[in-house]
């Protein structure tokens, strides 16, 4: 079942761990938390502190999107605030192996994303060593932005890529101006899981509305069959 990651970054604040809960009770799969250092990305957002308070809030996956230079300084951090899943970016890792293991060795599953410039193709050496691979569906550091369509064929990209490699399993994340028309789009070219901060914490009816509305959106939408060499 195609996995649903509603994203803090749109959350009320002041209300974080009531809207983490009420994303949990309606039914979300995983907690996604968006790190930004206002460096490889424009915003400044949270770090391990808050990640943690967003831990005891619930018993859901923490899936940590590090939008940040130098991530590797901050792995430890990240993993002791309770990250189930720490992503990293392409763009920022000259040694992406090496921190794909790091994060492994924490007990934690690692993730690798690319940004919306850089070829899904890049990521084909370091996929025997990643859990998740996250195409960027907007260029990070805001939500609220609109879905670039060119994600589509990206994501037929890397599952094809995924699948041929024997990686069945691994976890093939979308993030960006995901709503009830182009969560379908994404999860019909083969992406697991979705991750939606302002169609889920914007909705116009509350969170439950939000993650109901995307969850009855992508359940009408039968998944990408996988591809065999
Ligand atoms: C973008 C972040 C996203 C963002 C998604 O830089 O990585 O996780 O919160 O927000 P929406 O769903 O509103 O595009
Ligand atoms: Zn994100």
């Amino acid at each position: 079942m195609v996995k649903l990651a509603p994203s803090i970054l749109s959350a009320d604040f002041g209300l974080l761990a009531e809207e983490v809960s009420a994303a949990e009770e309606a039914g979300a799969d995983w907690i996604h938390v968006d790190v930004m250092d206002g460096h490889f990305v424009p915003n400044i957002t949270i770090g391990p502190v808050v990640t943690e308070v967003v831990r005891r809030a619930t018993s859901l996956p923490v899936d940590v999107h590090l939008m940040i230079e130098q991530p590797e300084r901050y792995l430890d951090a990240f993993a002791g605030a309770g990250a189930s899943v720490l992503t990293v970016h392409q763009e920022t890792c000259p040694n992406l192996s090496r921190t794909m293991e790091r994060i492994r060795e924490l007990g934690v599953t690692p993730g690798v994303s690319v940004n919306p410039a850089t070829p899904v193709e890049m990521l084909h050496e370091i996929t025997p060593f990643a859990d998740l691979v996250l195409v960027m569906s907007v260029n990070p550091g805001f939500g609220g932005q609109r879905y670039i369509p060119a994600t589509t064929d990206k994501l037929r990209r890397a599952r094809h890529h995924l699948d041929e490699r024997g990686r069945v399993g691994a976890e093939l994340q979308v993030d960006g101006g995901i709503d009830v028309l182009t969560g379908p789009q994404a999860v019909e070219a083969g992406a697991s899981c979705l991750v939606a901060g302002s169609a889920v914490f914007g909705h116009p009816d509350g969170v439950a509305a939000g993650v109901k509305a995307l969850r009855d959106a992508i359940d009408a939408q039968p998944p990408a069959p996988v591809h065999r060499s």
